[in-house]
């Protein structure tokens, strides 16, 4: 049935995933694309079908991992979650997440990494590892061609607020904020790539110029470095409060992970 299935729905999705999207109330933009639309027609060709996209390697590996055993408790994902393709789905357009025993938001890969840590007593796979990025690619993967919806209010409005000041902030010797670039500036060549809104849906994303399965952050990093700011760890706290406000600007957009980018 999944094979019937799949290329009709791919079909659907190519047509819709350079569609403008409606913003969500008080944005500063009148619509929104992800960053497929501003993508060279061979990338989105790649991106398009599952088996020339690489980053199907790396959802792969999460599938496997999926069920591997792993910890002292003796147990895999599989083992409490059952089917990922059932119980993840939905789950990556909803991350970052307000996560109450710690009073912040945490990612996807953090959620994961809880499981690892609270629930099989294994040690948490390091950030940017193969494996933390295969897994979060899986997981987000159970989402694709679901649209983006994030919880902003309640208690995790100060720290959207804080991802929204970071965005706005001037940084680096060029004193460029992240809007400066993203905000009104989309389609326009810097270089040799032409500007996208910034959008976070296809993450973990296959790059082609590194030839590697991404993590937001290390995009974070590289537009950091951009600009000549000094690039934050992976997982650093402002760059969780980041991606929060990063997926709210992107509401809507439909989750695309792995896509692939050229730049
Ligand atoms: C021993 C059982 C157990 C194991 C093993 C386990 N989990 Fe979980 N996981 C849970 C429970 C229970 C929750 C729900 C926690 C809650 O609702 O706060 C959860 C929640 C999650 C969530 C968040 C779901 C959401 O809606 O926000 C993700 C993602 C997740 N697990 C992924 C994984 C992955 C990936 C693995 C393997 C690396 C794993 N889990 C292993 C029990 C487990
Ligand atoms: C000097 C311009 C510049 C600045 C400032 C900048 N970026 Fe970027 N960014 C780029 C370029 C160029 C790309 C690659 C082409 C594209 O997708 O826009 C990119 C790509 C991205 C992408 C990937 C989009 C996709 O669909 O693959 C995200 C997410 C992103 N930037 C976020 C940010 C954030 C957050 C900031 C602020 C910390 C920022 N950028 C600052 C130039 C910039």
């Amino acid at each position: 049935m999944l094979a019937v299935v799949l290329p009709l729905a791919a079909l659907a999705q190519k047509a819709q995933l350079a569609q403008p999207v409606q913003p969500p109330a008080g944005h500063p933009l009148p619509e929104l694309f992800s960053g497929y639309r501003y993508q060279p027609e061979y990338v989105r060709e790649i991106q398009n079908e599952d088996i020339k996209n690489p980053g199907t390697l790396w959802r792969n590996y999460g599938r496997r991992l999926w069920s591997q055993v792993d910890g002292e408790a003796g147990k895999s994902c599989a083992d409490c979650h059952n089917v990922a393709e059932k119980a993840m789905h939905g789950v990556g357009a909803r991350y970052p997440k307000f996560y109450p025993p710690e009073s912040r938001p945490i990612t996807l890969s953090e959620r994961i990494n809880l499981c690892r840590t609270l629930n099989m007593k294994a040690k948490p796979w390091p950030q940017g590892s193969s494996a933390l990025v295969a897994m979060t690619t899986y997981v987000s993967a159970q989402s694709r061609g679901m649209p983006v919806r994030v919880k902003t209010d309640g208690q995790a409005k100060p720290f959207f607020e804080q991802g929204r000041d970071y965005y706005y902030s001037p940084r680096g010797e060029r004193g460029l904020s992240c809007a400066a670039c993203h905000e009104r500036k989309a389609g326009k060549k810097l270089d040799a790539a032409t500007l996208s809104q910034g959008h976070s849906n296809g993450f973990p994303a296959y790059k082609i110029a590194t030839e590697r399965v991404e993590p937001l952050h290390r995009q974070f990093q590289r537009c950091n470095k951009r600009v000549g700011a000094e690039p934050l760890p992976l997982g650093a706290d402002p760059y969780v409060n980041l991606e929060l406000y990063l997926a709210w600007r992107g509401m809507g957009l439909l989750v695309e992970t792995p896509a692939v980018r050229n730049w």
